[in-house]
């Protein structure tokens, strides 16, 4: 455990003061469980960098940030509670809670906070993100979250899918399967973890080693699937390769990170359809 109990005490309270928390969540289990979902992404955090040097400032990014709640969290954490310097950049579609978020930040005085109202892969940035993270980016977002990550060449990657419309739309079960996905909870189980694992292959063919872990307890999100991924270098391995093949044929589908790999030029041959 990386964030001491103390500290997130405190930075339950930082969020509570503040009313951090998404729009969409009226009553206050809602917020509790928003709050319990940002601190083990804190935690995550803390863990992936807990090797850097510190002698430059953390740099991340949030992609599809909302509220910026994760955001604010994290900046508080580094610089208010542990005294670390810390960039980050938070970029959403929504101009109004990028204005809201940024007008937060210049009242609290965060000024290593940076908010840019836009699509998550037109991002600017002069640095090279440590981190580039998503809480339940939708649909795509997740997709492009992951990409702007291998873009910038990022250390870690940490992505929570939310709702994967369109990778479900595409997706075919092969008929014995029929039996688990006439169940919505098992398709939509299935959906989660082929669409995942699918990317977790895709990163490992782009030098990341990557896994997927329980972030944090179901109780809090039944979305609480975290994909994880460390910048290795390393070139594609023959099984990541097969292994995402397998599953392209098996599903007739792919995540819409393969298209922006390619388009980086970025994946081996063998992988074009
Ligand atoms: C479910 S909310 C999650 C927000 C935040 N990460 C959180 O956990 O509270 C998804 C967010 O993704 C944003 N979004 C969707 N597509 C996007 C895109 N292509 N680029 C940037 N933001 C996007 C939406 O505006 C929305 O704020």
């Amino acid at each position: 455990m990386h964030v001491e109990h103390n500290q997130k005490i405190a930075l339950c309270e930082f969020g509570e003061e503040l009313g951090l928390i998404a729009p969409e969540t009226r009553n206050r289990q809602d917020k509790q469980k928003k709050v319990e979902q940002i601190l083990s992404f804190v935690e995550e955090i803390a863990t992936v960098s807990r090797h850097y040097s510190k002698s430059k400032p953390l740099q991340l990014v949030d992609g599809a940030a909302g509220s910026c709640a994760l955001g604010f969290f994290i900046y508080h954490y580094y610089h208010g509670l542990i005294g670390r310097s810390v960039q980050v950049k938070s970029i959403d579609t929504n101009a109004a809670l990028m204005q809201k978020a940024a007008n937060t930040a210049h009242r609290l005085g965060f000024s290593g906070m940076d908010f840019q109202n836009g699509d998550v892969l037109d991002l600017e940035t002069q640095v090279q993100p440590d981190v580039v993270c998503g809480l339940h980016a939708c649909d795509l977002a997740t997709d492009k979250v992951i990409a702007l990550g291998v873009r910038t060449g990022a250390r870690n990657i940490l992505s929570v899918s939310c709702c994967q419309h369109s990778f479900r739309k595409k997706m075919t079960f092969a008929p014995e399967l029929r039996f688990f996905t006439e169940h919505r909870i098992y398709r939509d189980r299935m959906t989660y973890m082929v669409a995942d694992s699918m990317r977790a292959l895709l990163l490992e063919m782009v030098g990341y080693r990557a896994s997927v872990v329980e972030f944090v307890s179901s109780r809090a999100t039944d979305k609480n699937a975290m994909l994880r991924a460390a910048r290795t270098n390393l070139p594609a391995s023959r099984s990541a390769i097969e292994g995402y093949l397998r599953l392209r044929d098996a599903y007739r589908t792919a995540p819409r990170l393969e298209d922006y790999l390619f388009a980086f030029g970025r994946l081996p041959e063998a992988v074009r359809t």
